[in-house]
């Protein structure tokens, strides 16, 4: 198979860990015949040193002329934020990614793997035989994409942020939604505020209509508050969850906390026509940039989600994930996953280890 790849590495830790999921998608390359095409393009902070844009005309082409979009993390430190360059540097990159390409459906996952129970801040009585669930957040619409404006009242500064949904919106993530808990658990949880917000109380009705179409899953509609307790007292119950783009943002990053760090978490972003984007959850991490400390896990597997999602390689997917996991079972880690015991490593030395185990 020949495949065109726009390869967004972006700032921080992107460039480092991009080079090693490369290695990684070489390497199944050679072993199953595969050939893939690398397009280097500019993004976030570094787009802006060349083009005073975060997200600039020619890397929009290059991903239009691509088969998939392996992107990195985009932002700048702490103490630079005032900067030109890095404001509203994650906004402008990633909702015009997203924007540009209908990016509607939003994967991630979050898994407690029984190797690296212990990194999970939650008690192993909780964690019981494990958590392995799915967020399926809608990236392009509610608040993020409605109206949006600061403005006076009675004299008084105010601001508004409009969240809306329409039904095909909303009917088409809850078919993602579904879709996923067919091929997985069987259990889809939709998550909104119906007893407050009309656009959830238009979700549910929705998702319910949804639903005749999928008998064979079982579906339970969860208030975003008491899904945000129930995510720490018991997140085993999870299979799929489904939710806007709001309430995905907040509980993405809770469940981020399960696995134990974000380095662990890839992620995946489809449109409807089965084009995508696959970025690691966790951001640019600038503290650490570029010195071999980076965990490149997140970005191999979004790497492998790639392959799996875009490319339909499924045999190909899952040699990576299994190569990772056999990783970690052997006792390599990077700073962020280190425990007493284990055999702490750098970004490429992990890397390599990946590699012979695939
Ligand atoms: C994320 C991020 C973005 C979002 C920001 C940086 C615009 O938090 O991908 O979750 O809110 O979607
Ligand atoms: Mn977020």
């Amino acid at each position: 198979m020949k495949k065109k790849i726009a390869v967004l590495a972006g700032d921080g830790i992107g460039p480092e860990v991009i080079s090693q999921a490369l290695r990684v998608l070489d390497k199944i390359a050679e072993k199953y015949g595969h050939q893939f095409n690398y397009q280097p393009a500019l993004i976030g902070g570094a787009a802006y040193d060349k083009y005073q844009e975060h997200f600039p005309a020619e890397t929009k082409t290059i991903c239009q002329n691509s088969d998939a979009i392996l992107f990195g993390s985009v932002g700048g430190p702490v103490e630079e934020l005032n900067q030109e360059k890095w404001k509203s540097c994650e906004v402008n990159a990633l909702l015009g990614v997203r924007k540009a390409f209908n990016f509607n459906a939003n994967f991630r996952p979050a898994k407690v793997r029984s190797e690296l129970k212990n990194i999970c801040p939650l008690k192993n009585e909780i964690i019981k035989d494990g958590v392995d669930l799915l967020i399926v957040r809608e990236l392009v619409g509610d608040i993020y994409f409605g109206e949006k404006k600061f403005f006076n009242k009675d004299d008084k500064r105010a601001a508004l942020d409009a969240a809306e949904y329409d039904e095909n919106q909303i009917r088409s993530i809850a078919h993602v939604g579904f879709q996923a808990a067919l091929k997985r658990r069987k259990k889809l949880s939709s998550v909104d505020k119906a007893n407050v917000l009309h656009v959830s109380k238009l979700w549910r009705e929705i998702v319910i209509e949804v639903s005749k179409e999928y008998p064979e899953v079982e579906l339970e509609h969860v208030l975003v508050d008491n899904c945000a307790m129930q995510l720490i007292l018991n997140p085993s119950q999870f299979d799929v969850i489904v939710t806007g783009n709001m309430f995905g943002d907040i509980l993405s990053d809770e469940a981020a906390v399960l696995p134990g760090s974000l380095g662990l978490m890839p992620s995946a972003s489809l449109n409807k026509d089965g084009f995508g984007m696959y970025e690691p959850s966790g951001g640019s991490a600038p503290d650490i940039a570029g010195k071999n400390l980076a965990n490149p896990i997140a970005q191999i597997e979004s790497a492998a989600f790639m392959l799996r999602f875009s490319f339909n390689l499924e045999a190909e997917a899952r040699d990576i994930e299994v190569a990772v996991e056999k990783t970690l079972k052997q006792g390599f880690r990077t700073g962020d996953i280190f425990e007493e015991g284990k055999i702490k490593m750098g970004t490429k030395e992990i890397t390599d280890k990946i590699l012979e185990n695939i």
